[in-house]
């Protein structure tokens, strides 16, 4: 990697379904000389995020889409290779929304140092990340989870879904998860110690869950929508939660998708449904940090990660997430540690 040029992704045109490498060009542009204030940083690890199929789609959103020929946004750790700022020294490592880019030139905006620790840096993509958070505060202050209760989690052997469902466990709940495959379902019972876990690719998906979940589903933690959504509103308790974190299966949609057939079933059983982002709870990451290195020494927490090599492969790499070939937190390595 040369320390003159950077090299960086640029949106080329709006994604038509899946996204396609020639939606994006790759480009080398020359990286600008240091002012005094600014410092430059070396992309490390890029989080890939599914939420970034919504922010190529031009309409209004928590956040603004990216427009043609801007440079894909995306979160990222990297190290300080130079700084004139006062409150970042070369060496440090940062964590912003440095996009999919070799090099960042920043004014130390949005640039958090991250504190030394013995985890590896990916973890802050990860569990310390948006995964962390999302779950962490998605699950725990929007679900308002109760010991002895049924936590249903979809998306479960993913970033977020596999620490909503361990952490449920550490509240003393009932977990059950739905993934896509066999050997998915396979490490959340095994592995992470979920009590059941379904396949929602085989066999008739409501039958499945009426066994996993005999005493119904209290919370459930939404992060694919579709046909799972209205499928499992029909085995929720009356006033159960739905945390509504994701609808991944409608991320790529090309048609108007429809709304959940089941919806009359939110009155007959009192259901309260609850969107929510995870920056919202910004202010309270300190309080996630600790539970989670706690539960985290203590062995009660696992997490893994599914590391892409290479920045040329960020457009392709992001496909993972919506075709379940990901196994854990979805992360393109740009540069050695
Ligand atoms: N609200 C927030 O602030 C917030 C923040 C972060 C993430 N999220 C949401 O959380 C969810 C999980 O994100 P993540 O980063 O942890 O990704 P992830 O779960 O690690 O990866 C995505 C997984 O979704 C599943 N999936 C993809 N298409 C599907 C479909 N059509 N039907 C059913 N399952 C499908 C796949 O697993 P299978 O093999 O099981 O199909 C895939 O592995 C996403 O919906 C995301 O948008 C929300």
């Amino acid at each position: 990697m040369s320390t003159t040029t950077n090299r960086l992704w640029r949106l080329a045109v709006r994604p038509d379904g899946m996204i396609k490498q020639s939606d994006f060009n790759l480009v080398s542009e020359p990286v600008p000389a240091l002012q005094e204030g600014q410092l430059r940083i070396r992309n490390v690890y890029l989080s890939l995020d599914p939420a970034m199929r919504g922010w190529l789609i031009d309409r209004p959103s928590y956040v603004p889409p990216v427009q043609i020929g801007e440079i894909m946004r995306g979160l990222a750790v990297g190290v300080v290779e130079e700084s004139m700022h006062p409150k970042f020294a070369k060496g440090d490592t940062v964590q912003g929304m440095f996009g999919w880019q070799e090099r960042v030139v920043s004014n130390g905006e949005g640039v958090t140092k991250l504190p030394a620790s013995p985890l590896p840096l990916t973890a802050n993509l990860g569990l310390f990340g948006l995964a962390g958070m999302t779950s962490y505060f998605g699950l725990l202050d929007v679900g308002q989870p109760k010991e002895g209760e049924t936590l249903l989690v979809s998306g479960a052997a993913g970033s977020v879904g596999s620490l909503v469902g361990q952490i449920g466990k550490i509240k003393g709940l009932r977990v059950v998860g739905i993934a896509g495959s066999d050997d998915k379902c396979e490490w959340l019972v095994n592995e992470l110690g979920f009590d059941a876990a379904v396949n929602y690719k085989k066999g008739d998906l409501r039958t499945q869950l009426k066994e996993a979940c005999p005493k119904g589903v209290d919370v459930y933690f939404e992060n694919v929508g579709g046909e799972i959504l209205d499928t499992v509103l029909s085995v929720m308790n009356p006033f159960g939660r739905v945390v509504v974190c994701g609808l991944i299966s409608q991320y790529n949609a090309t048609e108007k998708v429809p709304g959940p057939y089941n919806f009359a079933m939110v009155i007959s059983k009192r259901l309260r449904i609850q969107g929510f982002i995870a920056t919202d709870f910004g202010s309270r990451v300190k309080e996630m940090i600790n539970d989670y290195a706690q539960w985290y020494m203590a062995g009660k927490l696992k997490y893994r990660v599914d590391v892409v090599q290479g920045l040329e492969a960020a457009p392709t790499a992001i496909n993972k997430l919506f075709d379940g070939s990901n196994t854990g937190k979805l992360i393109v390595q740009v540069s050695e540690v």
